[in-house]
């Protein structure tokens, strides 16, 4: 890896991945000042040559080894189909560069849970792109719930149609199977952003077997304790028509989403005082989630001003570390299997 900039001064990022979300982040890397595009990597001759990398001279590899050798980045950001994530993402962990991962961070808990070992060994930063958590929407209704006090419940519904997507017929089969972790992860890892540490958890699960649904359909839900002695619930079905929502509610306060959660509904008790919003804002999108992928830019910044300063990215950031155990988090509500192969079934360390 090449050595690290001076403090302040951009750094050199490779984007490995060229696919819908490779182009998000590369509209937002073009225009970071922390940001000089050195390299981009894709196996497919006509996403590489169609990467927009702006005016920055990149060299277009056909892999992340090709990419470390020509370009010789800080950083990657990696935005590969899920089930190619674990094994791109460890080979640049293990080479010691600090990796930027779009969600999930492998399929299984066990994998984010290896690849945040790899980064602590190599003693690189990483951050994994869940970027609701960025919505301006969603840190102003962070921001007012604390002024409030703080989170006393979490309801998160993150309902998930698999038996749509394998009709689709665009993700493998192991993909769609843990189609939860692969989308739902988006609204179910709110429960942690709005509620903190959680404490222990409490699942039950209703298997659906019938010939007309989806082989894994089943309806879970979860209690979870969190840390802040406040109440989180997590409910996702997997056997009919899906849709993402949350509430929380603090001391005499209580946030809603909307669909798509790029705005969130406030409602409060009069009297609270002058830092509560007023009851009826509506939390929206700013500038940067209009101009952007919503969430993108501070998300995509955080990551490269931790790597520059040498210090973990602020809250909201979710490192390997935190998603690991968010990937845990699901994994326990859905009674997904969580045993991890055995070990030949890892990539060599
Ligand atoms: N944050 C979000 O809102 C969001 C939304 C969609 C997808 N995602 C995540 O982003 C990631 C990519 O999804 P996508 O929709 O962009 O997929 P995509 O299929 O559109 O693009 C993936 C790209 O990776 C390339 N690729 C495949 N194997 C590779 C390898 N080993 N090295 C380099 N490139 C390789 C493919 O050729 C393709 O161009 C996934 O992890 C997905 O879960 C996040």
């Amino acid at each position: 890896m090449a050595s690290l900039r001076a403090v302040g001064t951009p750094l050199r990022v490779g984007v490995v991945g060229l696919g819908k979300m490779g182009r998000y982040h590369l509209q937002v890397l073009r225009d970071l000042p922390e940001c000089r595009l050195v390299g981009v990597a894709d196996p497919s001759p006509a996403a590489r040559e169609a990467a927009d990398a702006g005016q920055a001279p990149v060299v277009r590899c056909r892999d992340h080894w090709e990419l470390l050798d020509a370009a010789r980045p800080d950083v990657v950001f990696v935005h590969v189909p899920v089930v190619a994530v674990y094994a791109v993402a460890a080979d640049l962990l293990r080479a010691g560069v600090p990796v930027f991962v779009e969600k999930p961070a492998g399929l299984f808990a066990w994998q984010t849970q290896h690849l945040a070992a790899l980064a602590a060994t190599a003693g690189v930063r990483s951050m994994v792109g869940v970027n609701r958590r960025y919505y301006a929407s969603l840190l102003a209704g962070h921001q007012a719930i604390e002024a409030a006090g703080g989170a006393h419940s979490v309801t998160v519904e993150a309902h998930e149609d698999p038996a749509l997507v394998r009709a689709a017929g665009s993700f493998p089969a192991e993909v769609i199977d843990r189609w939860v972790v692969a989308n739902g992860v988006h609204a179910l890892d709110l429960l942690r952003f709005f509620g903190g540490s959680t404490c222990h958890v409490s699942a039950v699960q209703h298997h659906v077997v019938s010939p007309t649904l989806d082989p894994g359909a089943t309806c879970a839900a979860a209690l979870v304790g969190l840390a802040n002695g406040g109440v989180g619930r997590l409910l996702v079905d997997t056997c009919a028509p899906g849709g993402h929502r949350f509430e929380v509610r603090g001391h005499g306060v209580t946030l809603t989403s909307d669909p798509g959660f790029l705005s969130a509904q406030w409602r409060c008790r009069p009297g609270l005082g002058a830092r509560i919003p007023a009851d009826g804002t509506v939390f929206g999108p700013d500038a940067y989630d209009q101009r952007y992928k919503p969430g993108l830019w501070r998300q995509d910044q955080a990551f490269l001003r931790s790597v520059q300063h040498g210090q973990p990215a602020p809250f909201p950031a979710s490192d390997l570390a935190d998603a690991a155990v968010t990937m845990g988090l699901i994994e326990q509500v859905c009674g997904y299997d969580d045993t991890e192969p055995p070990r030949d079934a890892a990539p060599p360390g």
